[in-house]
């Protein structure tokens, strides 16, 4: 699976599955949007080299899909300007559900690459891990985030309010849901 983008700025980006090499350069992307602190609710970067590599060991070994984007003109890892990750539910009934989170470097944004990976990591997720359903949670004060997942056809099936407080601020979680085969048939 590789798919070719090329964004208005010109450059050329490929869209594939996550490799081994890719991890450094994954877990530097989570890190500076953890960095930003206004997107997800997590304080403290991954520094830990065995943290970084099990959680590589362990989408491959649970089948889990993870698109990355990649532009080749930047050296090892700020090649890696983009990622979407399909995890498996952790109860034994859901393994149908795939949870979606995704990051796409702040100097990429804007420019089409999240909607490709989400559309590839849905289909890929579908075809090689069984997913029948995707769901999400998202800040509602992420308008960016927002609007994409409701572009791609994500449903608001409740909002939590003030679920996280960060920095002296409560945040409200919007849950979105969206239906593999209700996507693929509005986007064939
Ligand atoms: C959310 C994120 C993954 C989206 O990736 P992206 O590559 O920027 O997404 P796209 O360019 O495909 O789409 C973004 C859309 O939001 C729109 N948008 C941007 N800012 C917006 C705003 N403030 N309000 C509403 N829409 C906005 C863009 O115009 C674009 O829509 P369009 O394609 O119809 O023009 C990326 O911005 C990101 O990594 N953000 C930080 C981390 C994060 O929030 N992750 C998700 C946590 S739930």
């Amino acid at each position: 699976m590789k798919r070719i983008l090329e964004l208005k700025t010109g450059e050329e980006i490929t869209l594939r599955h996550l490799s081994k090499s890719d991890v450094e350069g994954v877990w530097n992307n989570f890190n500076e949007v953890v960095d930003e602190g206004i997107y997800i609710p997590i304080f403290f970067p991954v520094r830990s080299q065995l943290e970084k590599d099990s959680w590589y060991h362990n989408i491959k070994k649970e089948k889990e899909v993870c698109v990355i984007a990649e532009n080749q003109n930047n050296k090892i890892p700020h090649n890696i300007i983009g990622q979407c990750e399909i995890s498996n539910s952790n109860w034994d009934a859901a393994l149908h559900v795939g949870t979606l989170g995704i990051i796409v470097k702040k100097e990429y944004r804007d420019l089409g690459i999240g909607f490709n990976l989400i559309d590839l990591a849905i289909r890929e997720s579908k075809i090689l891990n069984n997913k029948e359903k995707i769901i999400l949670s998202c800040f509602s004060t992420n308008e960016r985030a927002l609007n994409l997942y409701e572009k791609v056809g994500f449903e608001t099936i409740g909002v939590r309010k003030k679920q996280f407080y960060m920095d002296s601020q409560y945040y409200d979680e919007v849950l979105m849901e969206l239906w593999i085969d209700d996507y693929l048939n509005k986007n064939e």
